[in-house]
Parts: C-alpha cells; sequence; structure tokens
C-alpha cells in the first residue's frame, strides 16, 4: 500500500495502520492542508463528476456538488451513543452497548475502502494554540470530505507539528461504505443506502461514522466531535458545549457586548448572527464569531468566554437572499463549495428564496431541467454552502482570540406558531435553564423525517447531547457556582403566524430591536413590565423609528393565552416523563409554581401575562 508520509507520531501512524488493515484502501494519503492538495482534489471531483466548477467570472473559485437523494441530511435514528452504561446515554439518545456496536462496524468497516484513498486529516476544533481548543483526526474516503473540511477547521500540517508526540486527539473515522471492485467505475456520490451509522463512544472519544457523504454525518469535527463528544468533556471538565451561534452587539454609543444564542436546525441561527440592523435605530453593530456551535468555559475570574470551534460555514441556503442575509450572500460570492443547490444555464447558482423571481430554466438539484411551476423544489430544503468564515463582512475581529469572548446573555428559542410570545426575560438563573429545557420547534428539513411537528428541543441539543439529558440539565442549573455574574436568559421566537397563516413578525433585520431590547435589559436599562414569564416588554419598551408596526399588532405577538399555556406545561411534563426520573428536582418545582399560578389565572379568566398578588 502506498502511504505518501510516515508520521513521527507513532502513536497516530499505529492508528492509521490499524484502520487500513480493517478498511483495505488502495492508498493512503496524509493531508497537509496545502493549496495544492486542495486544488488537486477539487480537480479530480470534477473529472469523476462529483464537483462542478461554477462559472469563474460569477463565482469564483466555487463548485457545485450534488448528492445522491438519498444522503441529503442527518440522520437522527441511525446515530448512536455508545456509552459503557445505558443511562448514560439517557434516554434521548439512541443506545447499544460498545462491544456490540464495535463488532457490527468491524464487519461493515472490513474492506469497506477497497478501491479507494484513504485521506488523513488532521483538524483543530478553535484557534491554533487556544487552551479553548481540541484536536482530532478523522480518516475518510470521501475526497467531498477532505475539501469541505478544510474550511469548516483549521486542518493540515500545522495541526500535525500542535500535536507533536501526543496521544491526546479524538479518533474519527468516516467512510461512505461504498468499496470499490477492481475496474468497477465510481458513482459521482458514493454511498450506502443500506447501511449508515453515526456512532459515538464517550469513553474513549472516538467516532466511527459510515454510510453517509453529507453535512453532519461525514464532517465529524462538527456535531460529532464539537457537540456529541465535547458535551461529555464540558461535563467532566465544567465548561458548555452548546449549539449555539455566538455574536458581537455594538451600540451607538460603542459599547460591545457578546451574545450566544441557540435555536434548532434551520430556524435562524446564520441569519441572526450576520444581522444587519436596521439604520433607523442609529448606529448598532452586529459582528459575528460563529452560525452553529460554541465552547464556553468560565476563565479565572469566573467570566465565561466563548470559541467557535469551527473556522467556517455550513449553512442552509435556501431562503438566503440580498434581503434576508445581505452578509451571508456577500461571504459566498465566491470561494464556496454549493451542495444540492440549482445550477443556472451559465454556471451560477440559485435557490428557492435567493431572488423574487425564479430563473427561467434551471438544472435543479437532482440533475434535471426546471422551470418555474414545474411543481419541483429547484434546491433541496436542506441544501447548503461551504465557506470560509473569515470572507463574512461581518466577522468579528476576536474570531481568532484564543481567549474566547465573554458571554453577556444566552438567548433560546424555537419555531412556535403559536403560544410561544416574541420574547421574554427569565426572572433568575434556574427558570431560565427550564425555559431553555423545554423550548419545543417544529422539525425541518436538516435531519430526515417528519418536518413541521412540534417536539422538544432543549437547548436546541436535543440531536447532539452526548450524554444523559437530565445530567446535562444539572450540568446547567450548576454553572453558577462557576461564574461571577450569571448571564441574563432570554426566550424568543421569530415563528408565531397569524390565523392567514402568514409570520407576524418581520423578523432578520428586525430581530434588532429585539436584540436592543435585551441588550439594555442586561444594564437594566430597557423598560419591561413583570409577568408570570418574567419580563416582557410592553410597546413603549421596544424603539419603533423606521418600521410601522402598530400596538395591535405588537399585542397579538406577545399575548400568552392561559389555556395555551396550560397545554404548554403540561406537553413539558410529558417531556419529562420521557427523561424518566433523572429530572432535576428545581425544574419540577418550577413547573407545579408556574402550572398553579397559570391554573388560577385562568379560572380567574385573566391573561397569563398577569401577576399573581
Ligand atoms: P443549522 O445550520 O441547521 O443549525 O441552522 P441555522 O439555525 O443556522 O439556520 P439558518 O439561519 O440557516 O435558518 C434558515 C431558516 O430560518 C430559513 O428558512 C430562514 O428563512 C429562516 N429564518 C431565519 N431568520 C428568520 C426570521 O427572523 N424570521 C423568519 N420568519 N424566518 C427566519
Ligand atoms: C444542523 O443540522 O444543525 C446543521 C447542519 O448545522 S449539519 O452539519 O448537517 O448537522
Ligand atoms: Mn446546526
Amino acid at each position: 500500500m502506498q502511504t505518501s508520509q510516515q508520521l513521527k507520531n507513532q502513536y497516530l501512524q499505529n492508528w492509521i495502520n490499524e484502520i487500513a488493515q480493517l478498511a483495505k484502501p488502495q492508498s493512503i494519503h496524509i493531508c497537509d492542508g496545502s493549496e495544492a492538495e486542495n486544488q488537486k482534489l477539487l480537480d479530480l471531483m470534477v473529472a469523476a463528476g462529483t464537483l462542478k466548477k461554477l462559472n469563474e467570472s460569477k463565482r469564483p473559485n466555487s463548485y457545485l456538488a450534488w448528492s445522491d437523494p438519498s444522503d441529503v441530511a442527518r440522520v437522527e435514528d441511525r446515530t448512536f451513543i455508545c456509552s459503557e452504561r445505558k443511562e448514560d446515554a439517557g434516554p434521548t439518545n439512541n443506545w447499544k452497548a460498545p462491544e456490540e456496536m464495535r463488532e457490527t462496524l468491524a464487519k461493515l468497516f472490513d474492506g469497506c475502502m477497497q478501491g479507494r484513498t484513504m485521506y488523513v486529516i488532521p483538524f483543530c476544533m478553535g484557534p491554533l494554540g487556544s487552551p479553548i481548543s481540541k484536536i482530532g483526526v478523522e480518516i475518510t474516503d470521501s475526497p467531498y470530505v477532505v475539501v469541505n473540511m478544510r474550511i469548516m477547521t483549521r486542518m493540515g500540517q500545522k495541526v500535525l507539528d500542535l500535536l507533536g508526540e501526543s496521544e491526546e486527539f479524538v479518533k474519527c473515522v468516516h467512510s461512505v461504505g461504498s468499496p470499490l471492485a477492481s475496474g468497477q467505475k465510481d458513482v459521482v456520490w458514493p454511498c450506502n443506502s443500506e447501511n449508515k451509522y453515526i456512532v459515538h463512544y464517550p469513553e474513549e472519544k472516538s467516532i466511527w461514522s459510515f454510510g453517509s457523504g453529507y453535512g453532519g454525518n461525514a464532517l465529524l469535527g462538527k456535531k460529532c466531535f464539537a457537540l456529541r463528544i465535547a458535551s461529555t468533556l464540558g461535563r467532566d471538565e465544567s465548561w458548555l458545549a452548546e449549539h449555539m451561534l455566538i455574536m458581537g452587539v455594538e451600540s451607538p454609543s460603542k459599547e460591545k457586548k457578546y451574545i450566544a444564542a441557540a435555536f434548532p436546525s434551520a430556524c435562524g441561527k446564520t441569519n441572526f448572527a450576520m444581522m444587519i440592523p436596521p439604520e433607523a435605530l442609529g448606529d448598532w453593530k452586529v459582528t459575528t464569531i460563529g452560525d452553529d456551535i460554541a465552547w464556553i468555559k468560565p476563565d479565572l475570574d469566573g467570566v465565561l468566554r466563548a470559541i467557535n470551534p469551527e473556522a467556517g460555514y455550513f449553512g442552509v441556503a435556501p431562503g438566503t437572499s440580498l434581503k434576508t442575509n445581505r452578509n451571508a450572500m456577500l461571504t459566498v460570492s465566491k470561494n464556496t463549495i454549493f451542495t444540492n443547490v440549482a445550477l443556472t444555464p451559465d454556471g451560477d447558482v440559485w435557490w428557492e428564496g435567493m431572488t423574487d423571481t425564479a430563473p427561467e430554466k434551471l438544472t435543479d438539484w437532482q440533475g434535471k431541467e426546471w422551470t418555474p411551476g414545474c411543481g419541483r423544489l429547484a434546491a433541496h430544503p436542506n441544501a447548503r454552502f461551504t465557506v470560509s468564515a473569515s470572507q463574512c463582512p461581518s466577522v468579528d475581529e476576536n474570531i481568532e482570540n484564543p481567549a474566547g469572548v465573554p458571554i453577556s446573555a444566552f438567548v433560546f428559542g424555537g419555531r412556535r406558531a403559536d403560544t410561544i410570545p416574541l420574547v421574554a426575560q427569565a426572572k433568575d438563573w434556574n427558570t431560565g435553564v427550564y425555559f431553555a429545557a423545554t423550548v419545543g420547534s417544529e422539525t425541518t428539513a436538516a435531519a430526515t423525517g417528519k418536518v413541521g411537528v412540534v417536539r422538544r428541543d432543549p437547548m436546541a441539543m436535543l440531536p447532539f447531547c452526548g450524554y444523559n439529558m437530565g445530567d446535562y440539565f444539572k450540568h446547567w442549573l450548576r454553572m453558577p457556582n462557576r461564574v461571577a455574574k450569571n448571564p441574563e436568559i432570554f426566550i424568543v421566537n421569530w415563528f408565531r403566524k397569524n390565523l392567514d397563516g402568514k409570520f407576524m413578525w418581520p423578523g432578520f433585520g428586525e430581530n434588532m430591536r429585539v436584540l436592543k431590547w435585551m441588550f439594555e435589559r442586561i444594564d437594566h436599562k430597557a423598560g419591561a413590565m413583570e409577568t408570570t414569564l418574567g419580563y416582557m416588554p410592553r410597546y413603549e419598551d421596544f424603539d419603533w423609528k423606521g418600521l410601522s408596526f402598530t400596538r395591535e399588532q405588537f399585542e397579538n405577538l406577545t399575548s400568552i393565552d392561559s389555556e395555551k399555556w396550560i397545554s404548554e406545561v403540561l406537553s413539558h411534563k410529558e417531556f419529562f416523563l420521557t427523561l424518566q426520573n433523572s429530572v432535576p428536582q428545581e425544574f419540577l418545582n418550577i413547573q407545579e409554581n408556574s402550572f398553579a399560578t397559570l391554573a388560577k389565572l385562568y379560572k380567574e379568566n385573566r391573561p397569563a401575562t398577569d401577576l399573581l398578588n
């Protein structure tokens, strides 16, 4: 077998040899992360038909991939946490005994890379040299994964140098699960339609992924390492790995705060993180540290500091336009890999929502001819762009700061057509954590399965928490012991709809009005009323300059219906039942209190925004 390089790190070399003996690739390539290597892989994929080079003058140095129609999103029902003890995975994760899973995977991985090159990708999650950063090595038989990992992480020789002789790295093994017999011609998007496994061994800190080449299933630094494995590291080492964007907000008086926000997949993190404030509000600035994942650690002074472990964005394309997210559109103007969007006749890309009117003719994400009104979507709803964070016009000056940025507030939200008001601020930490733990959201195309069903998605981490959800809640409740000043906690909902099924709130840049209120609430500068849900803005507490939005509209958007809230709390109870006996007592107390209050208000025919006294 041909290997591109012998490594000085004997431990790493032995592991590579071990995987190679199992998977039996044709050759091994250790990735150095160079421009030349990247170009070679891109050219190889263009020749194989996996990538199309886009029009150089319209979309410089950019490529388009169309996946197999069966391999378009994360596969939550094929995702496993294989901890030694079942209760450590908890009731929200699929679990198999590690020994049993190892046997299954040993069979599947035996010879699974035949006829392919095995790439070894040394990568770092977080700025090189940051005390919060961690190293991983992904072995994969997919060149598409290599070029995406080069954008999404710090990758290559510099990471090998940083690792030195150390044995401290997360082992990630990935195969598309489609070996080639000698002389067999490859398909453009190899994957395995019968078997998919996304497996985590938290004690061993290793990840094995089989059968899919798409996104979170295959770019193992992202959900598998930076969330599922990292959350277990955070549990053991007293920090947080969260499904959160990180943004900087600077007021007209040049005061700057950093905020981290958790919304479920395809619920607006990228949009919020890159938001452009309306000019009418004055000189507010929003800057971007990250759009998907935050690693948050208390420093020696008890300040919670956050880094974005990623180096790029793997963002949802549909719905992105110059109106909804100008910064994202500018970011993807060059050096971008698009997956499952449509191709225009002049070699550029298009997706639903990019422009008001669709082009007259396109080739859709399945390679079929497409015309407006043909009844099919041109881009898959989970079509994505992969692009370096450094290209974003709103990139924050601290994105490479190894110390991270101080977090002043946590925001939690979901996609809810009713019940949940635009915004509320929790009265105290424990109530805030309860809110976060009971967030519900309509499911989206980011995972395979039914779309639009409300499910509880605690902290937007339901598919990503690598351990027992009840223990995770307790970990959050314990955080104040380690921090000097608790960040404020807010809940938001951009997605409330009126009776005609239209969004009640304009959203996107207009979310700056909510952000401004939250920013000023942190220092108690903005007004609010006290309600059973905490502090909520009155109409006059918002800055309405430049937007016509009536008091009546605002009251509809922020109203709380006691009856709906009673069923909401009942649904929290139901969710807690599924968590068995792992729910913290603090949550049960909060729930009893709020339930009793709501029931009393309901009986007295008073709105749930009232306070009992
Ligand atoms: P992942 O990358 O999957 O974790 O998701 P994300 O949270 O980064 O998703 P993203 O920001 O790409 O969300 C995309 C979807 O949210 C699109 O359908 C947008 O139109 C919608 N969206 C984002 N912000 C708003 C908003 O303020 N209002 C409304 N109505 N929709 C929004
Ligand atoms: C998500 O689903 O939350 C994503 C996309 O960010 S993926 O990387 O595919 O998981
Ligand atoms: Mn995500």
